[in-house]
């Protein structure tokens, strides 16, 4: 059935498709048919515990589907502000490899801010691209969300600040948040065709409220290959707000898939986007950007100066 209405959905005329992804309808179907699928209990996020046991331990054969069941893992926790938490290696290889080609850097020595830098899988590339041209000294990792809370008991899990996130039964689990907060998904009607999910949502929360007294463990949100470098070498984690004054400066600062449309109004990113941009030291470069398209910004005199862009990010 899904097969035939996305061969529908491709052969009807584009204005109508554009019309109809304004509705949000597209968007509440595809969400409603791919549930059970996309929720399927081996993605729930309370196994990250034994899988980064297994893969500590694991053959390459086994580290491999390891890291794929991850990214299931990972494309699943959607955060309450409606984030999720996707990430995968090679996400954004390419775009950085593009603008390293173009743009180069007055430093030899480079201080990189990646926020935010979700499980950290594309982090380790783009830092190698990085070393082709540069020393880097320092490589932060920065996000909301690094932990998440699971209680085992009653088969949930929490953010740090007792939101529940997922219900797990057996077969599949649930998820509070969907994701996408605002823009053209966002509409009356995806709101009535998801109604059914928001009043399940609500019903989970009264349920399962978060006790401070039960014994939850807190589970990092890292790739396992990350985990690994953490406590040495050049990668740290932080948790910061990108709409929050970030301490240090950077000389590199890369905020992929965050400051977007179906996420955040115009302002809020236009606030985000100055945020960054005060963190980062003069000659520093800034790359904002989403997995097809990127704006790559430098700093000259104290303000932005557009390098390279590609895409309508
Ligand atoms: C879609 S992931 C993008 C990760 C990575 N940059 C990439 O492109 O693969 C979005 C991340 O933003 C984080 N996040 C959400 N709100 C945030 C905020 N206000 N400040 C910093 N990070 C935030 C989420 O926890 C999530 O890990």
């Amino acid at each position: 059935m899904i097969t035939s209405l996305r061969h529908a959905w491709r052969q009807s005329p584009v204005g109508l498709r554009r019309l109809l992804a304004r509705s949000g309808a597209p968007y509440a179907l595809s969400y409603i048919l791919n549930y059970r699928k996309s929720h399927r209990i081996e993605n729930f996020a309370g196994n990250l515990e034994q899988l980064n046991a297994a893969y500590r331990e694991g053959s390459d054969d086994v580290k491999a589907e390891i890291r794929r069941q991850f990214d299931r893992i990972v494309d699943g926790l959607v955060m309450p502000n409606g984030v999720k938490k996707t990430t995968y290696s090679d996400r954004l290889s390419h775009l950085i490899a593009e603008i390293l080609t173009a743009v180069r850097l007055p430093q030899q020595e480079l201080r990189v801010l990646d926020l935010p830098s979700s499980a950290g899988a594309p982090s380790l590339q783009i830092s190698e691209l990085l070393q082709e041209n540069y020393r880097i000294t320092s490589y932060v990792l920065g996000d909301l969300y690094h932990c998440i809370l699971h209680d085992a008991r009653r088969c949930c899990i929490f953010d740090e600040h007792g939101n529940l996130l997922q219900v797990a039964f057996r077969k599949f689990y649930f998820s509070i948040y969907k994701g996408h907060k605002c823009g053209d998904q966002y509409t009356f009607i995806s709101t009535c065709l998801l109604l059914p999910h928001s009043i399940a949502a609500w019903c989970l929360k009264k349920l399962y409220r978060f006790d401070p007294g039960a014994e939850c463990r807190r589970l990092l949100v890292v790739h396992p290959e990350v985990e690994q470098h953490l406590g040495r070498g050049i990668y740290h984690l932080e948790v910061m707000d990108i709409f929050q004054p970030i301490p240090d400066n950077y000389d590199v600062i890369l905020s992929f898939n965050l400051l977007q449309k179906n996420y955040f109004p115009p302002a809020v990113i236009a606030a985000g986007i100055a945020n960054l941009a005060s963190s980062l030291t003069e000659g520093g470069l800034l790359v904002l950007g989403d997995t097809d398209s990127f704006w790559a910004l430098q700093k000259q005199d104290g303000s932005l100066i557009t390098r390279l862009r590609k895409g309508d990010f």
